[in-house]
């Protein structure tokens, strides 16, 4: 037969059962436990009305029902308290497996990504980075370069002139004689920067693109140094592999000249119908030459005592070949879908 003890148990286990917030917990607390209207302490009082045989089990009964009664509080009372803990949690903080917003990230546009790896090789040979005004006189753009009056890139179809004696300048050699003004030899200097000629934009030509320029002015330089220098760049641009040929060329600041040709990066030479070179296994990448003594003179530099060499290259025109691009114009669309694919 139960007695009031299991009937209380039963109570007990079934309320704890039921707790689900703090109130439940507080109201099992004060129904069962608390010492003043408690109903398990309720029971220790009714203790000294039995008869004294049945007083110690019955009072050990008691004492397990209350021990059960404070295990369940205590369990209910972790429990709860996780609960709670992921109840806040989840009110809080959004759901991680969702996917998260991606922010667009820029990237380096391909022309000054090829120009810093550029000025890197050569700011690890030991040259400076020179800098020079785009807009700039005639005088530096032409005649303190020995380009003589009729030569045809005076024209007005060829270059954009502003105003009396200044152009935006086609090339980046009237830096060449900025440095040597400003610096005196040893002179070892890169200069990258933006040029323009007036030429219709087509696949292989914009009005503005652009260049860098090296300069050396020292004792005793020769075309060896030009050679060894250039093939050492070209080789760690384009890979160890690369050849290079010197071709004699002119130009009115350089002498003598020559054009630069590396063996094509893309077929080596080796595809007849390469895409690249067209079968021709070479690519010319870049002007070069001797100082021209005049153009040292315009410098401020004597020639009796100093000479120097010269280049230039067109940044557009390696960041093509290095890419596998047809059209140079990729560079200046600013579309995204392209830019993307040049990270
Ligand atoms: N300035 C020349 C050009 O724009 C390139 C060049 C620079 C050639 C320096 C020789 C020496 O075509």
């Amino acid at each position: 037969m139960p007695d009031e003890i299991d009937e209380l148990r039963a109570k007990v286990e079934a309320a704890a059962a039921g707790i689900r917030s703090r109130q439940d917990l507080q109201k099992f607390k004060e129904e069962f436990l608390s010492r003043k209207k408690g109903k398990i302490p309720g029971l220790f009082k009714k203790i000294p009305a039995l008869p004294p045989q049945e007083r110690s089990s019955f009072g050990q009964r008691v004492n397990e029902l209350r021990q059960l009664a404070e295990r369940l509080f205590k369990e209910a009372e972790e429990g709860l308290k996780g609960s709670l803990w992921r109840q806040k949690l989840q009110e809080s903080i959004p759901d991680p497996t969702l996917p998260g917003y991606l922010k667009p990230l820029g990237t380096v546009h391909p022309i000054p990504e090829i120009s810093h790896r550029i000025e890197e090789i050569f700011l690890r040979m030991g040259y400076d980075i020179e800098d020079g005004p785009e807009v700039e006189k005639e005088y530096f753009n032409f005649d303190a370069l020995n380009i003589p009056p009729h030569h045809p890139a005076r024209q007005e179809q060829d270059t954009f002139f502003v105003g009396e004696g200044y152009l935006l300048r086609t090339h980046t050699s009237p830096v060449q004689i900025r440095a040597m003004r400003r610096r005196k030899p040893p002179i070892r200097i890169i200069v990258p920067g933006r040029v323009y000629r007036r030429d219709e934009a087509d696949p292989t030509h914009t009005p503005m693109f652009y260049q860098i320029e090296g300069l050396v002015v020292d004792r005793g330089i020769n075309f060896a140094h030009l050679k060894g220098t250039l093939e050492t760049f070209l080789k760690a641009l384009f890979g160890e592999d690369t050849r290079v040929r010197f071709r004699p060329s002119y130009f009115p600041f350089t002498e003598p000249s020559a054009e630069v040709d590396i063996s094509c990066p893309v077929c080596g030479g080796k595809d007849p119908h390469c895409r690249v070179c067209g079968g021709a296994g070479w690519i010319e990448i870049l002007g070069s030459g001797m100082v021209h003594p005049q153009v040292l003179r315009s410098g401020g530099i004597d020639p009796e005592e100093y000479s120097g060499f010269a280049f230039g290259l067109g940044v557009d025109r390696i960041s093509m070949l290095k890419r596998g691009l047809a059209d140079i114009r990729n560079h200046y669309w600013n579309r995204m879908d392209f830019l993307e694919q040049m990270k």
